[in-house]
């Protein structure tokens, strides 16, 4: 078995950067390509539930900004070497977002923390993390 497209998703926390550590060495390992996704949660009722999602370039530059030097934490910890890596910053809600990307880009493998960088510990793994173990379309690793 080999892991030819792997995504890690990063919310620039510690364990999620670990996740994405963890990518950089297996996608190394197995010569595969890595993308490293961050998505943005909009504002609430920044649309409806109906209908696609409005451009990025709508949305408030400083929460993009925000997100764009999340991916670049993300990037800065991460030993590059030998790697071929895409990063993406995605609009939407995260773990829906997050499948809809492996899907398209037909990932076989995701790698996501446990927990993030939500503050709320009311359960042992994160609502992202929780929603990715039941709706992921590919074989997913989690890092504890
Ligand atoms: N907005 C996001 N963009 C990309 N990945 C995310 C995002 N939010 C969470 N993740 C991924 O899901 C993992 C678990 O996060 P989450 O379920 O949100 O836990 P918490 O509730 O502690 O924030 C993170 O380590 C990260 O890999
Ligand atoms: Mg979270």
């Amino acid at each position: 078995m080999a892991w030819k497209m792997i995504v890690a998703a990063t919310d620039g926390s510690e364990r999620s950067i670990a996740a994405a550590q963890f990518a950089a060495s297996l996608a190394r390992e197995c010569e595969s390509k890595l993308h490293v996704v961050t998505v943005v949660r909009p504002p609430e009722g920044w649309w409806g539930i109906e209908g696609a999602p409005p451009p990025p370039r709508a949305m408030s530059e400083a929460v993009v900004d925000a997100r764009q030097s999340i991916l670049e934490a993300t990037m800065s910890k991460l030993d590059q070497t030998g790697l071929d890596i895409t990063t993406a910053l995605e609009i939407g809600e995260p773990s829906g977002t997050i499948v809809k990307y492996c899907e398209d880009i037909e990932a076989d493998l995701l790698v996501i923390g446990r927990r993030g960088a939500g503050i709320i510990e009311r359960f042992v793994m994160g609502s992202v993390a929780d929603r990715l173990a039941h709706y992921s379309p590919c074989p997913i690793l989690i890092i504890p």
